[in-house]
């Protein structure tokens, strides 16, 4: 993959069930436009991902899941691997903030599933943030690095090519908050400073990083006019047919 595709991903978390989410991707086909410079990604619930991969068209939309267990199969009761997902998603977003501070995920887990996405053919989506206290106590530079080296260790730089890496602020997360253009660019310059010291400077220009906390259709523009910032995670947007193609509408007419 190379950046110039704007990727835009949707994540519907734990809504609408499985005859809602295909409704909505009628819906959403209805709206959203298909555009050779925008990869529009949905992740619905695990439920629904093998309906809807009959159900869409892959030029307009791609899936993702929105989690998966790192182990390819065996006895893990309630769990679902990356080798079931094969060839049903080609995303899987790893490490979201709610996997980390709800579900006590650490960065051996998001280690882990890098791994068994790229194992299993799937592009990894590795969340990466600060909270609200880390940044106020002048952490955010370092835990950015530490969830960056955590999550991608063991990746080989042939690898990274398939790695998307998504900047999430917690504190901007599903609240309105959105952080400021000028944190996301000053966040965003340290992530691809961190993967050319870590890969090189080949390498690390062709990672996609997104953007995600609070985007909406009305400060969208703003962060893509930023050159290094290649697209979103939405969260709240992405459940609204009008607002997430307009978001769409908005990656296919940025300049960068
Ligand atoms: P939000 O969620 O767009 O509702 O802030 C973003 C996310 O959780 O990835």
């Amino acid at each position: 993959m190379t950046r110039d595709k704007k990727l835009i991903i949707g994540n519907w978390k734990m809504n609408l069930g499985v005859q809602e989410s295909s409704l909505y991707v009628h819906k959403l086909a209805e709206k959203v436009q298909i555009h050779r410079n925008v990869e529009v990604v949905l992740a619905p619930t695990m439920l629904t991902l093998q309906t809807l991969s009959l159900q869409v068209n892959f030029r307009q939309f791609k899936l993702a899941a929105q989690n998966f267990y790192w182990r390819d199969s065996g006895a893990f009761t309630g769990e679902v691997s990356a080798t079931q997902l094969r060839g049903i998603v080609q995303y899987g977003i790893i490490g979201h903030s709610e996997r980390r501070h709800v579900f006590h995920e650490t960065d051996k887990d998001t280690r882990a599933k890098v791994q068994a996405a790229i194992r299993n053919g799937i592009r990894p989506v590795l969340c990466i943030g600060e909270t609200a206290n880390e940044r106020a106590i002048g952490e955010t530079d370092d835990i950015l690095y530490d969830q960056l080296i955590g999550g991608l260790a063991n990746v080989t730089s042939e690898e990274l090519n398939e790695v998307v890496i998504a900047y999430e602020p917690v504190w901007a997360i599903g609240n309105g908050h959105s952080a400021s253009p000028l944190d996301v660019k000053t966040a965003v310059r340290a992530i691809r400073h961190n993967l050319k010291h870590l890969y090189g400077a080949k390498a690390s220009e062709a990672v996609q990083i997104l953007y995600g906390g609070s985007v909406t259709e009305h400060n969208a523009a703003d962060y893509l006019e930023l050159s290094d910032v290649d697209g979103f995670l939405l969260g709240g947007s992405s459940l609204d047919a009008k607002v997430f193609s307009e978001i769409v509408e908005k990656a296919h007419k940025s300049k960068n």
